[in-house]
């Protein structure tokens, strides 16, 4: 069976932490497992962590972790006497002075006391993912007072966004700089920011990273309205970070659900085109909570993300809290499958009239083109140190498979998120320099990935194990004698 090129990212939760299920979720196709912070304790995080490594390693998969920070998400206090149900026309105050466990059915307390200042009579605020909306109708010193235009059941801690954006609270909070440390300590791939307004929101996740020794990649979520206000506001998250999320749930809260794909479009190709992984997100197989089947708008919602070239499609509340975990990776498994059957071209555009700036970008986009205008390849194979090398290459669209050869752990599961990127533990410095073409192009041909009378590209630098040194490419004909 040919390779899946769409990663698909599963986040782990009560319905997905066993052993058994954890390996089913592997074998079905997870390529990042997600440990949501914002649910859950630290030693339930270490304990699924070191699940997923485990059962990983016993099944010879390189699986990465993502640690998704809960970031400054407004929430509602709790309710005395428990939900409430609000009706149109209801009039309802959020209160900053209010006890934060003494919410009624006319009033409910709030951790957020620039609510206030953020606000306006006329502004529109939506409850749970929009679920209750409030219309502002006047501001006090300590309260905004309401009246309800969309009604419904409202219970304890649920978000709070406003219609286009602007409630700003600060991007890390204690929290959150708790959970880097976690992060580090699990030596997560990836760790993503929930809520970044800007570029210095994510220089400051690094480097709290940095401090904690961690070198995890940092993925942005976009999930504000300011961040795709613009294209210089949109570009200068997506340049600070190493891979963005589409993070559909408060992105959509935010901008509107009629805006949405359009934007959500747009983020990938411009993440792709400033080489950044990308990862789509939120309810993509949300009635698989329930039932064991997609329905046929879902399939067309993962199956048009594949098409446009995302990086990953990704599970939330689906596998970790859902009746069906391993039937919903394995439907994402079977419809990016059959998307990327279709004849997508596959000679690529990308930076076709740029220049390069690198030596080692030169090489790797080289390969690429020559790997899709030379019929015969069937693979290409990068020696990596970081997993910069193949970041590279899979921005460019292409049918062939990427094989990243890394001796270090971080990167194999790095280019795990990567798409059409596979990953194999491979050491050049256990070898003699004369052997490694040959070494490397038989661990292909073990697995079964090439035959004899194929070609391969390899890429490689003139010193072993050491990054960006990227400065050849062969053309290697497998079965003969190479070196
Ligand atoms: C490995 C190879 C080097 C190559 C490097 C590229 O370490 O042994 O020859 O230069 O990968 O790594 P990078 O992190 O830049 O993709
Ligand atoms: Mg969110």
């Amino acid at each position: 069976m040919s390779l899946r090129r769409t990663k698909i990212v599963a986040t782990l939760g009560p319905a997905s932490s066993s052993p058994e299920k954890i390996a089913e979720l592997i074998k079905a196709g997870m390529n990042v497992a997600r440990l949501n912070f914002s649910h859950g304790s630290a030693d339930e995080h270490r304990q699924r962590a070191r699940l997923v490594r485990d059962i990983a390693a016993e099944q010879g998969q390189h699986v990465a972790l993502l640690g998704d920070l809960q970031g400054p998400k407004i929430r509602i206090g709790r309710f005395a006497e428990g939900p409430i149900k609000l009706d149109v026309g209801d009039h309802f105050r959020l209160s900053t002075s209010h006890g934060l466990n003494d919410g009624t059915q006319d009033i409910v307390g709030l951790d957020y006391p620039a609510l206030v200042e953020d606000c306006r009579a006329g502004d529109e605020l939506l409850l749970d993912d929009g679920r209750v909306v409030l219309l502002v109708e006047s501001v006090g010193r300590d309260e905004v007072r309401c009246k309800v235009t969309t009604g419904g059941p409202l219970s304890n801690n649920k978000g709070i966004n406003r219609r286009g954006g602007g409630l700003s609270a600060p991007a890390l909070t204690d929290k959150d700089r708790a959970d880097i440390n976690l992060a580090a300590e699990l030596q997560m791939e990836y760790v993503a920011v929930s809520f970044p307004r800007d570029a210095a929101d994510m220089e400051l996740a690094r480097k709290l990273l940095r401090d904690a020794e961690s070198d995890a990649w940092l993925v942005a979520k976009i999930e504000r309205a300011e961040a795709v206000a613009d294209d210089v506001a949109l570009d200068g998250l997506i340049q600070a970070s190493d891979a963005v999320m589409v993070a559909r749930g408060d992105l959509g809260v935010e901008i509107g659900d009629a805006e949405l794909v359009g934007i959500q479009k747009h983020i990938i190709s411009r993440a792709r085109k400033q080489n950044k992984t990308v990862i789509t997100a939120t309810q993509m197989m949300e009635s698989m909570i329930t039932s064991p089947l997609p329905t046929r708008a879902e399939v067309s919602d993962v199956a048009n993300a594949a098409l446009d070239y995302t990086d990953a499609v990704m599970l939330s509340a689906e596998t970790a809290a859902g009746s069906y975990p391993v039937e919903a990776v394995e439907a994402m498994d079977r419809v990016c499958r059959g998307a990327e059957r279709q004849p997508v071209s596959k000679r690529s555009g990308h930076r076709l009239y740029q220049e390069f700036e690198r030596c080692d970008e030169t090489i790797a986009l080289a390969a690429m083109y020559a790997g899709n205008h030379y019929p015969g390849v069937t693979a290409i194979i990068t020696l990596t140190e970081s997993g910069y090398t193949p970041l590279i290459m899979s921005r460019i669209r292409s049918h062939l498979p990427i094989f990243a050869l890394s001796p270090n752990s971080q990167t194999l599961g790095r280019v795990s998120l990567m798409r059409g990127v596979q990953a194999i533990r491979f050491n050049p410095a256990e070898m003699a320099a004369s052997d490694i073409n040959q070494a490397a192009v038989n661990c292909l041909l073990q697995a079964g990935h090439v035959q004899p009378g194929d070609w391969v590209i390899l890429t490689k630098g003139d010193v072993y194990n050491s990054r960006g040194g990227t400065n050849s490419m062969k053309l290697l004909h497998v079965g003969e004698r190479l070196v």
